[in-house]
């Protein structure tokens, strides 16, 4: 996963696709983006005016919120990421919000997703350590990524310290 990467929150129409594309043009191989922001069309828009092809760019997004209701939801929502980004995989797929619930049973599916190759990894985001070790004590994967917010002004010791120790990613 690339280090440097570019959020796609608000890039939305015609000023987001010709910033996305500028992004790649500069350099950029990491998108982030979720069904939530409706950025993902203008993100396969920006690939194709930049010339860039998939396999050059690790694209994650993010299951809706309110699709943990139910597992086929949570599958909709990755079949219509897939669509809106123009490919049939995504580099990384996680879970937006723990607080949209039914925690355990929608990141169980997102492993068989990944089993299914619709994904290449699955992560979380918003995570604390109680709900990361909630999964753990239940027996399964530990994520392999939480996107977290984290910078200067907001600092998450335990939880980036939870990070270091079980070999998962902050990002
Ligand atoms: N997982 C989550 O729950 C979650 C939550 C929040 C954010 N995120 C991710 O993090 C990303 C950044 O979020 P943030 O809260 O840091 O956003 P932010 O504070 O609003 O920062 C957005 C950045 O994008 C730049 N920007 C906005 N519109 C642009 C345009 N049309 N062309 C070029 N640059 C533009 C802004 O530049 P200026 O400073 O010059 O305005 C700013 O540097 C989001 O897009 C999303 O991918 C994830």
């Amino acid at each position: 996963m690339p280090q440097l990467g570019l959020g796609s929150g608000g890039l939305e129409g015609k000023e987001g696709r010709e910033a996305i594309c500028t992004a790649l043009r500069a350099g950029y191989r990491l998108i982030d983006t979720a069904l939530f922001y409706r950025t993902e069309t203008e993100i396969a828009a920006g690939m194709r005016m930049a010339g860039v092809k998939r396999d050059e760019v690790f694209l994650c997004t993010k299951v809706l919120q309110k699709a943990h209701a139910a597992d086929a939801q949570v599958r909709d929502s990755l079949k219509e990421s897939l669509r809106n980004l123009g490919t049939n995989y995504v580099d990384l797929y996680i879970i937006h919000n723990p607080r949209a619930g039914r925690i355990k049973e929608v990141w169980s599916l997102l492993l068989k997703l990944r089993e299914e190759g619709l994904c290449k990894a699955v992560g979380v985001s918003n995570f604390g350590v109680a709900q990361l070790e909630g999964l753990r004590q239940a027996g399964l994967e530990l994520p392999e990524v939480n996107q977290i917010e984290v910078h200067c002004w907001r600092q998450l010791p335990e939880v980036t310290a939870y990070h270091a120790q079980r070999g998962m990613q902050s990002a």
